[in-house]
């Protein structure tokens, strides 16, 4: 495991924690690391409005882009599980559809095919957003 790759998902674990997610009690924490080094971290928002709902990587990449940092992002880390088991599930934490799609925002941004690491009991295991999201609509389908 690369250090920074361990540290990344550690800040996603620690994200999670932060977590509004009074309705389903899975809290889901988002990490990003940026070119310079730093990272931008969210977490899971619901709402009564179930529907309204924000997942971690999108308050990251929201958070990030808000920061003037969108075109920064070049790894992302993602984290969860119910209270107090974040991280420790046996299979790796997916981001959802939605999610992909807006990493795919980032992905063609950036020209960069961004690794995805999805935190599990023993570590976690990375995904490309090609392999998340392969034959995605983004900017290029709408010239
Ligand atoms: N969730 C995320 O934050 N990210 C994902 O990629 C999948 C799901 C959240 C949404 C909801 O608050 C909770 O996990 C259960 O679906």
């Amino acid at each position: 495991m690369s250090v920074t790759t361990t540290r990344l998902v550690q800040a996603a674990i620690d994200a999670a924690k932060t977590a509004y997610a009074p309705y389903s009690n899975f809290h889901v924490g988002a990490a990003l690391l940026l070119d310079n080094g730093q990272i931008v971290t969210g977490s899971n928002f619901e709402n009564a409005s179930y529907g309204m709902t924000l997942c971690a990587e999108t308050v990251a990449i929201s958070k990030a882009n808000s920061d003037g940092q969108l075109r920064a992002i070049r790894e992302i880390a993602v984290a969860g599980g119910l209270v107090g088991q974040i991280g420790t599930g046996a299979g790796p934490i997916m981001p959802c559809g939605r999610c992909r799609q807006i990493i795919k925002e980032v992905a063609d941004l950036t020209q960069s095919d961004i690794p995805v690491h999805c935190a599990h009991a023993t570590g976690y295991t990375t995904f490309h957003l090609s392999e998340l999201l392969p034959h995605g609509f983004g900017p290029a389908s709408l010239k």
